[in-house]
């Protein structure tokens, strides 16, 4: 069996608050080997760590990501409303995220969130931290907003890129293709093992997300995809030690 690439979807976010120092460490304790996260920007033009566009859900503040500074942004808790043992947990910085990457030999995925806001210039600047801190060969670069990841495709050749999409997309290795992206990172469910080989044959790798069900897990893992991004890195951890076994 080909290894699997175990990728921590916001860190392990089945245990800890998503996207934080917490839940980026505790995936690397659990077995994960890459770690997805969500990158926005604040007003000041820092590179920060949050899934939503709102910081409603995860800070209680009533803000958006893109109209406060970075200052204003680390006074918020971004813990407790996971758990209260988590208060205290900030919304990182992608330099934090790399300075965990300095310490572990860990892959990292950074899904640039780039459509229901839009950052012009997100694409150049994490491509610059990105080169800064030599990461360039650990990196898969992944958006929903596939003109951002052709521009990163033109600005940084050498770092890898998947197409994040739902379902339903004729052929997506020939997509990938042509917008020269590395890896398909579909919703888990619409994936055929016929699809994942026809991509396979074309050096393009299958990354489905967000499957935190073994049995899925399983499935996916006979299709022959390159990895998958789940909540729960320990369970597929487990499976994988056991399909070696
Ligand atoms: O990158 C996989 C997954 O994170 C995409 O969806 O909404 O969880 O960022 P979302
Ligand atoms: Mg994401």
């Amino acid at each position: 069996m080909d290894s699997v690439l175990n990728i921590a979807h916001r860190g392990a976010s089945g245990y800890c608050p998503e996207n934080t120092i917490a839940a980026f460490e505790r995936s690397i304790e659990l077995g994960a080997d890459a770690i997805e996260t969500d990158v926005q920007m604040t007003k000041d033009g820092h590179l920060v760590l949050i899934h939503d566009e709102s910081l409603k859900r995860t800070t209680g503040s009533a803000q958006w990501v893109q109209h406060i500074t970075l200052e204003q942004l680390k006074a918020l808790d971004a813990g407790s409303w996971f758990d209260r043992s988590f208060h205290g947990e900030r919304v990182p910085t992608l330099e934090e995220l790399f300075e965990i990457a300095k310490r572990h030999p860990v892959q990292l995925n950074l899904e640039l969130k780039n459509g229901v806001v839009l950052y012009p210039g997100i694409e150049e600047a994490v491509i610059r931290a990105i080169r800064q801190y030599g990461l360039s060969d650990r990196i898969i670069i992944s958006s929903f907003n596939h003109y951002s990841l052709v521009e990163c495709k033109r600005l940084a050749p050498e770092i890898r890129t998947g197409a994040l999409y739902m379902e339903g997309l004729y052929q997506p290795w020939e997509y990938a293709q042509r917008i020269g992206a590395d890896a398909l990172h579909p919703f888990h469910y619409a994936v055929m093992p016929e699809w994942v080989k026809e991509a396979k044959a074309r050096g393009i790798a299958y990354h489905p997300f967000t499957v935190n069900d073994p049995e899925q897990m399983k499935r996916l893992i006979d299709a022959g995809v390159a990895g998958m991004i789940t909540d729960y890195p320990d369970r597929l951890a487990a499976l994988l030690l056991n399909k070696e076994a």
